[in-house]
């Protein structure tokens, strides 16, 4: 969990970023340190995935760096860039299944693509994946074949199953109930345990993992306006942070309950 000295895994330099004339970075810095789990949040709009994007070197900035594991992904040729993004996971609002694979296929496919494993070990590494996240049983499925909160779990299966260093969420549990979405981070918090990998989780609104978190970040205004811990973040004086605490945490502190049900990870 949290040391101040753990490694830097990720770090955004003075990134700026515009879209034809629309401002959308100025001057963000981040770092995310290894273990840890880094929260983003901020309102619709604001580029929580445009920061998430340029961490996945799938956007580069107009002016500032983006180091990952070091090195600065503006200045890696291709070959470097995979060997950096075969250390990730990525679990995108939109899961984004192969509809016409079973779910064992969905997520086998990363290990088929980016490894040599043979299918006698990708057949070891998808099983102890599919019982990490209560999927037994659904290998043979299609993912229409199967609910909503089940396809997100193929997803983070999917997303886990090249053992990656770092895991990106962005908006997780969107569009998922109040179970499903407490199911989904009961399953990250599981995983993460057992898995040992650094977090970035985007967000719009204060997901319930907040509390639990490490470090939380504020998007508003173009920049990331402090990255503390949870307890100083709702202590902060920041103008922006402030704003962001009153509209949108007061109820989740009251539910004491639905709280501990997230530190039970059987
Ligand atoms: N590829 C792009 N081209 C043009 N505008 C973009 C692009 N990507 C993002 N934007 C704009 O950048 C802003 C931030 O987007 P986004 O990162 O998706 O916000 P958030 O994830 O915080 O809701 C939005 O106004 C969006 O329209
Ligand atoms: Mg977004």
């Amino acid at each position: 969990m949290s040391t101040e000295q753990a490694k830097t895994v990720i770090e955004l330099v003075d990134v700026e970023k515009s879209f034809g004339t629309q401002k959308v970075l100025d001057r963000v810095n981040l770092t995310v340190r290894e273990g840890t789990t880094t929260v983003i949040v901020g309102a619709s709009g604001q580029g929580k995935s445009v920061i998430l994007k340029h961490m996945l070197g799938l956007v580069k900035p107009d002016v500032g760096k983006v180091l990952v594991f070091g090195e600065d992904l503006a200045r890696i040729n291709k070959k470097r860039m995979n060997h950096v993004r075969r250390h990730f996971g990525v679990l995108f609002q939109n899961v984004a299944l192969f509809d016409s694979m079973t779910v064992y296929d969905n997520i086998a496919l990363p290990l088929r693509e980016r490894t040599k494993d043979s299918e006698e070990e990708i057949r070891r590494n998808v099983e102890e994946k599919l019982e990490m996240l209560d999927l037994q049983g659904a290998n043979e499925k299609y993912p229409a074949q199967i609910s909503g909160g089940m396809q997100k779990r193929v997803g983070l299966a999917r997303a886990l199953v090249l053992n990656p260093k770092v895991v990106f969420f962005d908006e997780p549990t969107t569009g998922l109930d109040v179970n499903k979405s407490n199911e989904i981070y009961r399953l990250f918090y599981k995983t993460q345990a057992q898995l040992k990998y650094t977090a970035v989780i985007v967000s719009h609104d204060v997901p319930k993992i907040f509390k639990l978190s490490d470090y939380v970040a504020l998007l508003a205004d173009c920049k990331i306006q402090g990255c503390m811990s949870p307890e100083e973040f709702q202590l902060s004086t920041n103008p922006h942070i402030r704003s962001f605490v009153e509209t949108t945490m007061g109820p989740i502190y009251s539910s004491e309950m639905e709280e501990t049900d997230l530190y039970e990870t059987t």
